[in-house]
């Protein structure tokens, strides 16, 4: 008997998933470093106060990390102004989100989502074998009153990413809470909101009002973006004590590693840092609008660290020739004449563009 006759039919249809060209892979391809555009990583880094408190916490690292990630949770729930077990703590909120899969699939349990979100939504449902629901988005943006439609007795998660990757796009506050009123009891709702810190948009709804309100809601925050900690793998969920138990039934013991804890804290304490952080990409963000306009592109305005470019081609075609050129970019899922576009230093920007107009 082969190895892949004892693996679930659903797992053997699943293409393995490897994060496509990692820098490191590309510089020892090219022999010269690369403009890595593709993750939405904070291309300032991360506050050098965060990385002096990793570097210090190195001699500690024998014992096992505070599983309970204490002193973390017990910060961030002071700033949110709600209570420990209202919080979890993990290597980064993909797994916060694997867990809630874990937590409510069953058989016959259905996912709702929109066409065009993050990936880990759709490897999730497929890695569990659960039913997988997406909507076409309208304007780039979920269209809520559809998904609200779609919604079923079999429906038990609905996963929103607001800012959506890889659109830029939000959801207002007056059409989430139309969607909550509507959603039924049986239905969790997550709101994955990785990019939260760069989001300006009066209209951007507070996500914690539907927690401290008692709705199932799950709201993901993460340490990899603005914060620039993706390489520590740390964030974190918040939700009603009854959820937040619900997911410590499924975790993995002594998930989030010690060395990512005290530079979270660290990273979490300079303000000043993700504040130049947020403004340098607010004007870096400006400034691809521009460019991108005088070559007479079409984009999505982004309320997020990237920006969704229309390439009236398959965006494979553009992003593979701009890696030759030495520049990451990613085709965006969902939509195939699409690429996203990282917001860079403005170095990092201006290689981009010219890499692009090379290619274009
Ligand atoms: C919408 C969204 N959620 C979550 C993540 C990943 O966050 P983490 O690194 O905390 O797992 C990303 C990263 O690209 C993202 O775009």
């Amino acid at each position: 008997m082969s190895f892949s006759q004892i693996v679930p039919e659903h797992i053997q249809h699943i293409p393995p998933y490897k994060s496509e060209n990692p820098a490191e892979q590309v510089e020892r391809k090219l022999g010269v470093p690369v403009v890595q555009l593709g993750m939405n990583e904070n291309p300032f880094g991360p506050s050098p106060k965060a990385v002096q408190a990793a570097r210090a916490f190195l001699e500690k690292i024998a014992p096992y990390p505070d599983d309970s990630a204490y002193f973390l949770r017990q910060r961030l729930a002071s700033h949110y102004k709600i209570s420990m077990d209202e919080i979890i703590v993990s290597s980064g909120s993909s797994d916060i989100l694997a867990m809630t899969y874990d937590a409510l699939h069953s058989p016959g349990a259905e996912v709702l989502t929109g066409e065009a979100s993050f990936v880990v939504f759709y490897q999730l449902a497929e890695i569990l074998n659960m039913g997988l629901v997406r909507t076409p988005m309208m304007e780039y943006a979920f269209d809520l009153e559809a998904m609200a439609e779609r919604i079923t007795s079999k429906t038990r998660l609905v996963v929103l990413a607001n800012p959506n990757n890889p659109t830029g796009t939000i959801i207002g506050r007056a059409e989430l809470d139309k969607f909550m009123n509507k959603a039924p009891d049986h239905v969790l709702v997550v709101l994955d909101e990785a990019y939260f810190e760069y989001v300006h948009d009066p209209s951007y709804p507070n996500a914690l009002d539907y927690v401290r309100a008692g709705k199932p809601v799950l709201v993901l925050r993460t340490f990899s973006k603005v914060f620039g900690l993706a390489g520590l793998r740390i964030g974190y969920g918040i939700s009603t004590p009854e959820i937040i138990e619900t997911l410590y039934k499924v975790r993995m013991a002594f998930n989030t590693n010690s060395v990512a804890q005290v530079a979270a804290l660290a990273a979490w304490d300079d303000r000043e840092h993700v504040q130049k952080s947020v403004s340098m990409n607010r004007a870096e963000l400006e400034f691809l609008y521009h460019e991108l306009s005088k070559r007479h592109l079409r984009y999505v305005p982004s309320h997020a660290n990237f920006v969704l470019v229309e390439l009236k081609k398959p965006a494979r075609d553009v992003t593979s020739a701009l890696l030759d050129q030495g520049v990451i970019v990613r085709p965006a899922w969902g939509c195939p004449a699409c690429m996203r576009v990282s917001v860079g230093t403005h170095e990092q920007n201006q290689a981009f563009l010219a890499a692009l107009d090379r290619v274009l």
